[in-house]
């Protein structure tokens, strides 16, 4: 038999029965494509939608000023990199925006990767050692799980613990013989649920027990923190945070990752991570984007504390019309819908909604607990009090009609 030919009789075809029958139903939630700029108000065919789906946290996608300096550097280095950092890929850009990333985070070095994902993976799986342990919070994100499958450490030593629950992870500390190593790995800001990790705690946990920690800062840095430098910087525990990792492609409008910490760490990642060594580096449009951005929010907190101001008003007009809204401490704000075919039509009636129709993201297991499926949506620092105020009403609409309140 050749080898593609089970996909034409196992389960791969049921997906593409399933991806069909939804695509007909008009409830297929994924790839819908947008056909403006991302903003507060996007294009998709003929209509205009709020974007309530966005990770465009700061809206820096739309700033004057960022996109000169990506056209800027296109003109000066051209479209792309064509090669590894570690050999012909490095451009003063990216060594630049290492050094400006370790000032701006208080750590004493920076390496970047292509995208999060990568960074994720290719720490995680340099840094754990056959003999180390892992102990990772039960909602971290895939590129964590994925970066922890691909090291070299067993598989009875993953621990895992209960979302943002500090006795279980205490438990889970317990469990490790003393004097092995053990690495504490949460989010700052959780994805799904916009929970903040108790980081006062968790250094507390790790001193006690002699852990590191690996923070992945994705959805907090811009976000969370004085002039957004992260959740170590919220907690003023910077120095407690060995390794603090982050995103380009939500606050900074760009695509690429980081890792921040001691140089040791650093230029062992450099020198390790298969992710960057085969991998391009990040193309120079892509780079300048994220100065420009650290330009900004280096002197201006404005777009931080706008966003802040329409989360806290998003927030309120949910839970004044009755939605359930989870434990969200941050601009990510859950709707919390607990049954997946619920989500996938109020996620497909929201969109066929008129004249003004609102796009979010529906997440259903294992992106998330069976029986917490819910519509994730998030703030952007360019929205109107009109805007936020026409989403909410928006949503309750349906959320009535759906009887999801
Ligand atoms: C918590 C977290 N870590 C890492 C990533 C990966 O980032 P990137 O989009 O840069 O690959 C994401 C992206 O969704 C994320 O939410």
């Amino acid at each position: 038999m050749n080898f593609f030919e089970k996909y034409t009789n196992r389960a791969e075809t049921e997906l593409l029965a399933q991806v069909n029958f939804a695509k007909e139903q008009g409830f297929y939630p994924y790839f819908r494509e947008l056909h403006s700029e991302q903003g507060p108000i996007v294009r998709m065919d003929d209509r205009e939608v709020i974007m309530l789906g966005s990770n465009n946290y700061l809206s820096m996608t739309m700033n004057p000023q960022v996109k000169e300096a990506a056209k800027r550097a296109i003109d000066k280095y051209g479209v792309g990199s064509t090669g590894s950092r570690l050999l012909n890929g490095t451009m003063d850009l990216h060594v630049q925006l290492e050094e400006r990333l370790a000032k701006f985070l208080g750590t004493e070095s920076a390496v970047i990767f292509s995208t999060g994902m990568q960074a994720n993976l290719g720490t995680l799986s340099c840094l754990l050692d056959k003999d180390d342990w892992v102990v990772s919070d039960q909602q971290n994100h895939a590129s964590i799980i994925d970066g922890i499958r691909l090291s070299r450490i067993p598989r009875d030593h993953k621990l895992i613990y209960k979302h943002n629950d500090m006795e279980d992870l205490e438990r889970c500390l317990k469990q490790i013989p003393k004097g092995e190593k053990a690495l504490i790995v949460t989010d700052g800001i959780f994805s799904m649920e916009g929970t903040i990790a108790q980081l006062d705690v968790i250094t507390e946990l790790a001193e006690r027990y002699d852990a590191g920690i690996y923070v992945d800062d994705a959805h907090a840095v811009g976000v969370l923190g004085p002039k957004g430098r992260g959740t170590p910087a919220y907690f003023d525990l910077e120095d407690k945070v060995d390794v603090v990792m982050g995103t380009f492609s939500k606050s900074f409008a760009s695509i690429g990752g980081y890792i921040a910490g001691s140089e040791v760490i650093c230029e062992w990642v450099k020198h390790r991570a298969r992710s960057i060594i085969f991998s391009a580096s990040a193309p120079p449009p892509a780079v300048a984007t994220v100065l420009a951005v650290l330009d900004i929010i280096e002197k201006d907190d404005s777009y931080q504390k706008k966003l802040w101001e329409n989360s806290k008003r998003l927030l309120k007009g949910y839970q004044d019309a009755g939605f359930d809204t989870g434990e969200s401490q941050s601009h990510i704000i859950p709707i919390i819908v607990g049954d997946e075919m619920t989500t996938f039509f109020f996620f497909k009636e929201l969109l066929e909604y008129r004249p003004r129709s609102v796009y979010t993201n529906p997440v259903r297991a294992p992106a998330v607990q069976p029986g917490r499926e819910l519509l994730r949506t998030t703030c952007q620092a360019a929205f109107t009090k009109d805007v936020i105020d026409e989403a909410v009403e928006i949503m309750a609409t349906v959320g009535k009609k759906l009887e999801v309140i």
